[in-house]
């Protein structure tokens, strides 16, 4: 993995040609993307992550599981999420994002106006969007984001399956915070 991530997204894409293609946004040790990836072996699964460690550890854990369906991107999700065509995405996954608590350093948090736009643009009608946090004000900011974008509608039924087991969610579990969802779908065409 040497962050060149366009031979792997390739193979992904070309995967996912009549399957349903969802992308894991900071996979981390891939911890979700394998379970995931296994309960669900019709969907090709993708992660990405910033960190080539991390990347490293979640391509062990699933060659170890014997995953087909998944792959790893060592790369900026937003370059990545650029690149897929419109269209093509049954569902974002987005679980416990660097919150960036402090407020001068809000503007670096990954969901934002523009790159909620990307998303929009690859996923498919009727695709969904589904975010966990631990920060309040950041599952505010992703639920107005929502409520705002002219392509999406809120979805508070959704329930983001397996992802109370990532590493984060289980870590975060451990000293008692919850977490705060927000969900969304994008308006059928
Ligand atoms: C707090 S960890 C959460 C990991 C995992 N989702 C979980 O719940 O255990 C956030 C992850 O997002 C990754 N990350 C941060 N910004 C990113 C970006 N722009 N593109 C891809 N990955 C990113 C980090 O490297 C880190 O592994």
């Amino acid at each position: 993995m040497d962050g060149d991530h366009a031979p792997v997204l390739q193979a992904a894409l070309a995967a996912a040609a009549g399957a349903r293609l969802e992308i894991e946004i900071g996979c981390g040790n891939g911890i979700f993307l394998a379970d995931y990836a296994a309960a669900r072996p019709d969907s090709i699964c993708v992660g990405i992550d910033l960190k080539q460690r991390r990347c490293e550890k979640a391509q062990r854990k699933l060659q170890r599981r014997g995953l087909p369906n998944a792959f790893v991107i060592n790369g900026r999700a937003e370059e990545v999420i650029e690149r897929l065509p419109p269209g093509s995405v049954h569902a974002f996954h987005l679980y416990f994002p660097d919150p960036w608590p402090k407020a001068r350093h809000r503007r670096r948090r990954f969901l934002r106006g523009d790159v909620l736009d990307r998303m929009v643009n690859a996923l498919a009608a009727g695709g969904r969007i589904l975010f966990a946090t631990d920060f309040l004000d950041y599952q505010v900011q992703g639920r107005v984001l929502f409520a705002y974008h002219p392509e999406l509608l809120l979805d508070d039924a959704a329930a983001p399956r397996g992802a109370d087991r990532s590493t984060f969610a289980v870590r975060l579990a451990g000293v008692g915070a919850g977490m705060r969802l927000a969900c969304a779908y994008k308006r059928p065409a």
